[in-house]
């Protein structure tokens, strides 16, 4: 049988057997629906509020600051759109509203992703209404100084969004140092269920909900929340509590490894992102002259999962955006690879890998036109 390693737990992770065994009561005698006031209702809250307040204590916030939603792209859409539509009500009457549109600026990063707080400070205007910032790059794991930009932010009362997704469970997240105003973050990048996902909302931040209906989480994201999905999101929080420190340590040596190991092996790759402000399990390597995709299915074909670095659209290949925001050079940033570690990854699994990448990258620079091989 081939053997299978997973390298992309960037994109997602295989749910904690823990994790399961702390959600199937919710599936079973403990299905009531947590708005309920009987007993029923009662014994589902108990799971649900026993998450919120474990994931609270992680973050070091209060538990009412903490609102449940179907994903990380839902968090960041209320966080974001939260805010703005709370502002824009305020600032202009409905009468003014119709049509318009927000102005966005966007701020550079340097070659290695990072922001820069100072154009972020120069990017503020009278009337911005919000920053927002991933905490790390979920392509090359920068890690973003949102200490630095939280400070930009309070010093001009502007809202501050950090979309942690990629980071939560993985590094020390302190909102408050950094000034957090919204804080979105993610089940299933931590061994937890997929569809669940969290939105810190500091107390007095101003905005509105973004989905109406019933008044679940506080009227501020209505409909039933997904009990079993949050008791197990809570479960995964308190095993990443547990594990993050020593995790980190070991991921960031296999991380190394790969990407040492590769380098020492094959010619003309370089690896993209900070060098040391990187998230643990994060390798981005670029393979001049050689196409993503093609590294992608052939270590497939070795049963290895990674992802490609590019976004394929309708039929072209293009390079990935952040690379080139990076300023990464076309001919390397067509053959990016993200390789994500986690906690299932071993040794030998990193060897295995390196061990397939150096013919198969020789193979395919071999055919290439422009081959360097
Ligand atoms: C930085 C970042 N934000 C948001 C998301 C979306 O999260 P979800 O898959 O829970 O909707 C992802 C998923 O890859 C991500 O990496």
């Amino acid at each position: 049988m081939t053997r299978r390693v997973y390298l992309d737990h960037n994109a997602s992770t295989p749910v904690h057997p823990e994790v399961i065994e702390a959600m199937l009561p919710y599936f079973g005698e403990r299905f009531g629906n947590p708005s309920s006031i009987h007993g029923f209702g009662r014994e589902a809250r108990e799971g649900l509020e026993t998450a919120r307040e474990r994931i609270a204590n992680f973050l070091g916030v209060a538990k009412d600051e903490i609102v449940f939603t179907s994903g990380g792209t839902e968090s960041d859409n209320l966080g974001v759109r939260g805010v703005a539509i709370e502002h824009h009500a305020v600032l202009r009457t409905c009468e003014t509203l119709g049509g318009q549109g927000f102005a966005v600026t966007y701020v550079p990063v340097d070659e290695y992703g990072t922001v820069d707080p100072d154009d972020v400070r120069r990017a503020i205007r009278p009337d911005t209404i919000l920053i927002t910032i991933m905490h790390a790059n979920s392509e090359v794991g920068t890690i973003e100084p949102v200490e630095e930009i939280g400070r930009v932010a309070r010093e001009h009362g502007v809202p501050f969004h950090v979309d942690a997704v990629q980071t939560f469970g993985k590094i020390p997240i302190d909102v408050n140092a950094s000034g957090i105003n919204l804080l979105s973050f993610s089940s299933h990048k931590i061994y937890g269920p997929k569809g669940v996902a969290g939105l810190y909302i500091r107390k007095g931040t101003r905005m509105a909900a973004i989905q109406h209906g019933g008044e679940h989480e506080r009227r501020r994201r209505a409909g039933t929340e997904n009990v079993a999905g949050i008791a197990g999101f809570g479960k995964a929080v308190e095993i990443r509590e547990r594990d993050m420190a020593a995790e980190a340590i070991r991921v960031t040596a296999l991380r190394d490894r790969l990407s040492e190991g590769i380098g020492a092996r094959v010619p003309d790759v370089r690896v993209n992102g900070h060098p040391t402000r990187r998230l643990p399990g994060t390798a981005s390597l670029c393979f001049r002259h050689v196409e993503s995709e093609s590294i992608v299915l052939g270590l497939d074909l070795k049963g290895i999962g990674v992802s490609a670095g590019s976004a394929c659209t309708s039929g072209n290949v293009e390079p990935s955006y952040v690379l080139v925001a990076m300023g990464v050079p076309l001919d390397w940033a067509m053959g990016a690879v993200r390789c994500s570690l986690g906690r299932g990854t071993l040794a030998e699994d990193i060897d295995y890998v390196i061990d397939s990448v150096e013919p198969l990258v020789r193979k395919l620079r071999a055919v290439s036109p422009v081959g360097t091989a």
